[in-house]
């Protein structure tokens, strides 16, 4: 029999050490030594070479492309479609999927949620957080009728693969890798080493069973998932479920996908009964007010797929300290910092000595160029006390020489802004190219610069 040894392994480099190092001699990271075990290979077996292996068989092992037949990947519907969506499409049979998140998000909500609404069999819903009377709490709490859900206290991984075994259940649900432990490692659950050899074994029980799993992850404070990209790398589709807490909403973002689009995003809110799905986004982020405040723009924005229209605010204000104060939530604090500098420069606005607040609505967190126009046209209206029109929108991206750039599916982003009933969008001159303007109820605003935006928008 295989006798089990540990070795050291720097997870920066690779190098092996029969003991742990606090920093790694080869390539000098502090902190990066895991212990791994490793089966002791039997001396007796003789290796032979590959002429030999060759010479003794000359049986084909590798199958042509064209042979290959596909079946059908049928997709399991989770009863979610906002899920489904980020899954692309459903769960796939035999897949591993990753739901990352901080801790208090929602994600064992989330899960608890599709483990009673999932369309396949048996459930087994196992927790090394919490006990099953906690979890039963919280599913009365959710109020999903249909229920063939089985809740499984334990965080040893032999255990749960073979509760899993026994039950045959066509989902697994582990919450959360950080707790799972395998007895063969000596060191304590949520290492690396530990997060590694439980997920290796749950990845190879859903290979070999075809029972898709979900695995719950923390997010650390460095928002790394805990245990690190180790972890994504192994998994088939890797989930991220964020959001501000003080707020309800929350992002589903697809950030891997073997069997999907990556750039998936979907939106949940918090409620007191669990998370509801909102299929409509942009007619719930922008604000109901009807009169017209300064330094307040809607831009037209695409998270995903989908089209997303989102109110940016901006607050101008004298500096109360020497260093003006420069603060963005939910957009990049360094892009804003550049905006504002193209704004000084290129057009003559002077922020020098203004503290500047920019916020997006509902707390989310939005990566598009596309916002850049949203965010200058708000900086100017609250700088100049100005208040913009409510039914205008933007979209474009700022170049440093303050030039408005073309951005990507722009015929989404203007149907999107006519079908809430908007009268004008300001885009970038260069993206008329390509569609037809004259398709849509709304009046297109096209810009070649931001002094051209201060003309055409602000000036009366
Ligand atoms: P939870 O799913 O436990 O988060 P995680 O597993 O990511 O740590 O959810 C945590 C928060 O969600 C908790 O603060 C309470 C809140 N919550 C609701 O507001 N409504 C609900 O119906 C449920 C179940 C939870
Ligand atoms: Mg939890």
């Amino acid at each position: 029999m295989n006798k089990l040894k540990t070795i050291y392994i720097c997870s920066n480099c690779g190098v092996t050490s029969p003991r742990w190092l606090g920093k790694c001699p080869s390539c000098e990271a502090w902190n990066s030594y895991v212990e791994e075990v490793v089966a002791k290979e039997e001396k007796s077996s003789k290796r032979s070479s590959w002429k030999e292996l060759a010479a003794s068989s000359t049986q084909i092992l590798s199958t042509s492309l064209e042979e290959i037949q596909v079946s059908q990947a049928d997709r399991i519907q989770t009863g979610d479609s906002e899920l489904d969506r980020a899954l692309g499409g459903g769960l796939v049979k035999g897949s591993v999927t990753l739901l990352a998140g901080q801790p208090g998000i929602g994600k064992s909500t989330l899960l608890l949620q599709m483990a009673l609404t999932v369309n396949t069999g048996k459930v087994l819903y196992v927790s090394g957080e919490e006990s099953e009377e906690q979890i039963k709490l919280r599913a009365d709490r959710i109020q999903k009728q249909k229920s063939n859900c089985y809740l499984y206290s334990e965080n040893r991984i032999l255990n749960i693969l073979a509760e899993a075994a026994r039950l045959k259940p066509g989902l697994l649900i582990v919450d959360s890798v950080q707790t799972l432990a395998s007895d063969d490692l000596e060191s304590a659950p949520g290492t690396i080493s530990q997060i590694r050899e439980c997920c290796h074994q749950l990845i190879r029980f859903a290979k070999e069973s075809e029972t898709p799993v979900f695995l719950i992850g923390h997010i650390n404070k460095e928002g790394d998932i805990a245990g690190p990209k180790l972890l994504e790398h192994m998994v088939d589709t890797v989930l991220q479920f964020e959001g501000d807490k003080l707020y309800a909403y929350r992002m589903l973002r697809t950030l891997k996908n073997r069997f999907g689009s990556t750039d998936e995003m979907s939106l949940y809110e918090m409620q007191s009964t669990g998370l509801r799905p909102i299929t409509n986004p942009s007619e719930l982020l922008l604000s109901q007010h009807e009169e017209k405040l300064s330094g307040s723009a809607i831009a037209a924005t695409i998270e995903g797929q989908r089209p997303l229209l989102i109110e940016t605010q901006a607050l101008v204000g004298a500096a109360v300290y020497s260093t003006p104060q420069r603060v963005a939530n939910g957009f990049d604090t360094r892009r804003m910092s550049m905006l504002l500098a193209v704004l000084e420069k290129r057009c003559g606005f002077f922020f020098g000595q203004q503290d500047v607040f920019l916020n997006l609505a509902g707390g989310i967190r939005i990566n598009d160029p596309a916002l850049d126009l949203a965010v200058v046209a708000s900086l100017i209206s609250s700088l100049e006390d100005n208040a913009l029109h409510r039914q205008i929108c933007f979209a474009g991206e700022i170049g440093l020489s303050g030039e408005i750039r073309s951005v990507s599916k722009i015929e989404q982003r203007v149907a999107e802004a006519a079908r809430l009933g908007f009268k004008a969008i300001c885009i970038s001159k260069y993206n008329l190219k390509g569609w037809d303007p004259e398709k849509y109820k709304i009046k297109i605003v096209p810009l070649a610069t931001v002094n051209e935006l201060y003309e055409k928008v602000f000036a009366k």
